[in-house]
């Protein structure tokens, strides 16, 4: 990864001594980042658990050494950049979203250096969770969370810091009361032997674990989740021109993919269609955007097998996912996985056939400019003459929105639940 704030040891006279006044200063000069409104978890940059997690970390940032401390799951920087501030002089760092790294490189830019480093030399170190875990955990005494929305995602995170931390670290991971549930506790609990609640304050709550268990230390980790999946549409679907159907279609899951390893049921509606896609003499660059764990990369993998993939997600668990299972279905090689906001960086004119099922849901937030954006994505990405064939709740009404981004656009299925709808581009 690429977080590398310019070192700077010069001490900005403006710069306040005293680090919780820095730590005010700093929070308050943060910004949702992109300022255009597209992400579901502002538009405050700094939220009540930022808060309440540096609060409770700050005495044991204080007096923090180089290696102790990283941060998982920050939303716009301000645990990183508010760790920083308060202590150590390097932070390691992950979050799972392309954006959210995106608006902590923002602020590294800015002005807002000078008061981080109040003078002092500091460093930002970016690693994967999902491929370089050891880098990103060893040894670390304290972890600063943002809690993920899913169970399964916070139950890996936990087994990996309980694999690779030191045997006293500290774990604090926030989040607001409304969507914090006792099975979360139990997820931490299953690698360390002490969690308990902090009290909540403006809605927000703080899990602190310590103790790591011995067993958890060794154990097979549960992530990612792997099975061969035997569906019939997607059997069918994964079957090359005048070839037989594959016996299963693999599928290998982190923790924060959608769906897990299954197959979700619009994806399914989708896959009934694939009857009706475009013949392989026709498709050289298939685009599964929005990948999650890669399932549909894998299909037009396997149907296409002439045919160069591209699957892309902004998620690095998904991205990973998409990655391992398209190894696991044989086809790596011909499957490029790229970590992308919306598809934005695709080569314009590049494919000839896409396939998406589109976010509905944004972490808790219910919404779809994720999804009018990879519309847009897609009528660039797309040739002269290719498809874009999309599912999505029927309830969504998008076929004007498709037809203005793509072009011409039909119902190919239809039921109470799922619409599927082909667009061709103009
Ligand atoms: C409904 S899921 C579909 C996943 C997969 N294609 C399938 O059919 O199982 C939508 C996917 O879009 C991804 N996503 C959400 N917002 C995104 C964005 N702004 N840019 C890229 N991907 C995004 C999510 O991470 C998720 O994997």
């Amino acid at each position: 990864m690429h977080l590398s704030p310019e070192p700077d040891a010069t001490p900005d006279p403006a710069a306040p001594d005293d680090p919780a006044a820095r730590l005010a200063a700093v929070l308050a000069e943060l910004t949702p980042w992109p300022e255009d409104g597209s992400r579901a978890d502002g538009p405050v940059a700094v939220d009540a658990t930022d808060r309440l997690l540096l609060d409770e970390a700050a005495p044991l940032l204080a007096g923090a050494g180089p290696d102790d401390v990283v941060v998982l799951g920050d939303r716009f920087g301000a645990l990183t950049l508010g760790a920083l501030t308060l202590g150590p002089a390097r932070v390691r760092t992950f979050t799972d979203a392309t954006t959210a790294e995106a608006a902590l490189d923002h602020h590294l830019a800015a002005d807002v250096m000078d008061l981080v480093r109040g003078g002092r030399r500091v460093d930002i170190v970016g690693a994967d969770l999902y491929t370089e875990a050891s880098q990103l955990l060893a040894g670390a005494r304290l972890v600063l969370l943002q809690l993920p929305p899913s169970l399964a995602e916070l139950t890996e995170i936990a087994e990996a810091i309980a694999r690779h931390a030191a045997d006293d670290v500290t774990v604090l991971a926030g989040g607001r009361v409304k969507h914090m549930t006792r099975s979360m506790n139990e997820g931490l609990a299953a690698s360390f032997t002490d969690v308990r609640a902090s009290l909540a304050r403006q809605k927000s709550r703080v899990l602190i674990a310590r103790g790591v268990r011995p067993e958890a230390r060794e154990a097979a980790p549960s992530f990612p989740a792997r099975a061969v999946l035997r569906d019939a549409e997607l059997l069918t679907a994964a079957a090359a021109a005048g070839g037989p159907a594959p016996e299963g279609v693999a599928v290998v899951a982190h923790g924060g993919t959608f769906a897990g390893p299954a197959l979700d049921l619009g994806t399914r509606f989708l896959l009934t269609t694939a009857a009706k896609w475009p013949d392989a003499e026709r498709v050289h660059d298939a685009l599964d955007l929005g990948s999650g764990t890669g399932l549909l990369a894998a299909v037009l993998a396997l149907r296409y097998p002439d045919a160069r993939v591209i699957g892309t997600d902004r998620s690095a668990a998904a991205v990973a996912s998409t990655r391992a299972t398209a190894e696991a279905n044989g086809v790596g090689e011909r499957v490029a996985v790229l970590r992308d906001d919306a598809g934005e960086g695709l080569e314009p004119q590049s494919v000839d056939l896409i396939l998406l099922n589109p976010p509905f849901h944004d972490r808790a937030a219910v919404r779809t400019d994720a999804a009018h954006r990879m519309f847009a994505a897609a009528g660039r990405a797309l040739r002269q003459g290719g498809e874009l064939w999309c599912v999505f709740n029927t309830a969504l009404h998008y076929k004007q929105a498709l037809t203005r981004s793509v072009g011409p656009t039909v119902h190919i299925e239809q039921n109470p639940k799922f619409t599927v709808t082909r667009s061709r581009r103009r």
